[in-house]
């Protein structure tokens, strides 16, 4: 059984409580974190918006969203319940002349943290901000929390960040990666810095190379107004992919304090080696799906999707990276991630060395594999050099020593936001990204983005439905006599 340690009573504020975020992840994380407990009843959520709703139209809005995205059904006693913490303000957030008495109605004037929750595009953060503190409410121990993207390029990361930080303090600022909420994520720190076992492994003496998967079946869907002016790159390799490097890439922090941990992960951002014009076509692969057969299903390519039918946004990008220190000397980092591929998948591959000596065969060749599998089929897995059974001969195979988390924890899976909005509220900043995370990732992905159009490096296509994507992304690999890990390959 999993253990829940009540939180403290906070309110909790939602600009953008009827938009996809709330619904889809906010609304449903916070019925379960009530559910099981975690949540005081005195609590207070209050949806905000432009659009006219009542709170009893709110309290329906969160319903419908939470039976559309929980797995089990709803407990009506339970719902009953939580809906009274629920209620909505109307407000224009960044209209200066807007009247805030509707929301500040709705919270009381007793003491407890007020975190204002920003589901809302990454151009209106700095507004609300300025608002929130002109209205009085940024005061004592009020946090808020921002989504990713956080700008569109160094610049205008640079230009939030400062504009944000004027009224709250780095250290009420939450910058939220969802993909560091996710258990998998998590237990990277805990597989590294628990045992004994891998640290003495993790360099480039005993490493060959190291492959970081984010594979998603799904296509642009109705984001592709965003989509398309963000491409993979901006809205997954900036992020999502380059947490994940430096969480395997850092070196041990001296706790698990969020200024610690968060200080390793910047070393590693640092050392990662810019994106040159002269080695892009090299390092990375940019490409986008045509049409083809997801899951049986035909489906439409991504220019088919776009209004006008014409873009060079890349929705696949795969990169070769290098993080230069004396860790990971000579040891390439490939990192890949699309949209439309056959399956969503999510993991990391830690690649080993050869054996020095192959005693038993050229079977062995890279026998030692770390499988860190990060959704869905959660797990670990550690190939091993076996000796098939049998009475005559010696051959070998390499096998999994297998940890799935489904089978050892028979809990439900938390949401990557029932984890972070807990966080939140407990003041724990180890899973938000610090604001010199955020900019010295963009500068990177700036400078390969400047890269790909001084080069003009080509877009090629894949079909929707290919394992892999592009076959241009296997000559990646392939080009240092190596290849992507697929199960059963
Ligand atoms: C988001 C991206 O940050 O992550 C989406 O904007 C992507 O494009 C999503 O689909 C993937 O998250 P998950 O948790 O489904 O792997």
């Amino acid at each position: 059984m999993a253990k829940f340690i009540p939180v403290e009573t906070f309110d909790l504020i939602i600009f953008g409580g009827t938009g996809d975020l709330s619904q889809r992840k906010l609304l449903p994380a916070l019925y379960h974190r009530y559910a099981d407990g975690q949540i005081p009843a005195e609590s207070r959520i209050v949806g905000v918006s432009r659009t006219e709703m009542s709170d009893e139209e709110f309290r329906a809005f969160a319903f419908e969203a939470c039976e559309a995205h929980t797995k089990d059904p709803i407990d009506k006693d339970c719902w009953a319940a939580f809906e009274k913490l629920l209620s909505f303000a109307t407000l224009d957030a960044t209209d200066p002349s807007a009247d805030w008495s509707g929301l500040k109605a709705r919270l009381g004037d007793d003491d407890r943290p007020a975190i204002f929750y920003l589901a809302v595009t990454p151009k209106i953060y700095v507004p609300i901000c300025e608002a929130i503190g002109k209205a009085g409410l940024a005061d004592g121990d009020a946090r808020v929390v921002l989504e990713k993207p956080i700008g569109t390029d160094l610049e205008s990361a640079r230009t939030i960040n400062a504009g944000v930080g004027e009224v709250f303090s780095e250290d009420r600022i939450y910058r939220i990666d969802h993909y560091l909420g996710k258990e998998t994520v998590q237990n990277l720190l805990v597989l590294r810095f628990g045992n004994t076992l891998f640290e003495p492994l993790w360099n480039r003496t005993a490493i060959d190379h190291i492959q970081i998967t984010v594979s998603e079946n799904v296509g642009v869907g109705d984001r592709a107004g965003y989509y398309d002016s963000a491409g993979a790159v901006r809205d997954m390799l900036q992020n999502h992919l380059l947490q994940l490097l430096c969480l395997i890439a850092m070196e041990p922090p001296n706790s698990i304090n969020a200024d610690e941990i968060r200080t390793e992960k910047i070393k590693v951002l640092n050392a990662l080696r810019p994106m040159e014009a002269k080695c892009v076509g090299e390092d990375t692969v940019r490409a986008q799906y045509g049409p083809g057969t997801v899951g049986g299903e035909k489906v439409k390519g991504y220019l088919e999707e776009l209004e006008d039918g014409e873009s060079d946004t890349e929705t696949f990008v795969a990169v070769r990276a290098w993080v230069d220190n004396w860790r990971w000397a000579r040891v390439p980092f490939y990192l890949r991630t699309g949209k439309r591929m056959r399956t969503r998948h999510s993991e990391i591959v830690v690649q080993f060395r050869e054996a020095p000596h192959a005693m038993f065969g050229e079977d062995q060749a890279h026998s030692n594999r770390l499988i860190i599998r990060l959704q869905p089929d959660e797990g670990v897995q550690l190939y091993v050099q076996i000796k098939e059974p049998g009475p005559g001969g010696l051959r070998v195979q390499s096998l999994p020593l297998n940890l799935s988390y489904a089978e050892t924890f028979q809990v439900r899976y938390p949401d990557a936001y029932e984890r972070l909005l807990m966080d939140v509220v407990r003041g724990n900043l180890a899973l938000f990204m610090r604001r010199e995370e955020v900019e010295e990732a963009w500068e990177w992905v700036d400078g390969l983005l400047e890269s790909w159009s001084a080069a003009n490096t080509p877009v090629f296509t894949y079909s929707a439905g290919l394992e892999d994507g592009p076959v241009e992304a296997r000559m990646l690999l392939r080009q240092d006599g190596r290849d992507w890990w697929s199960n059963g390959k």
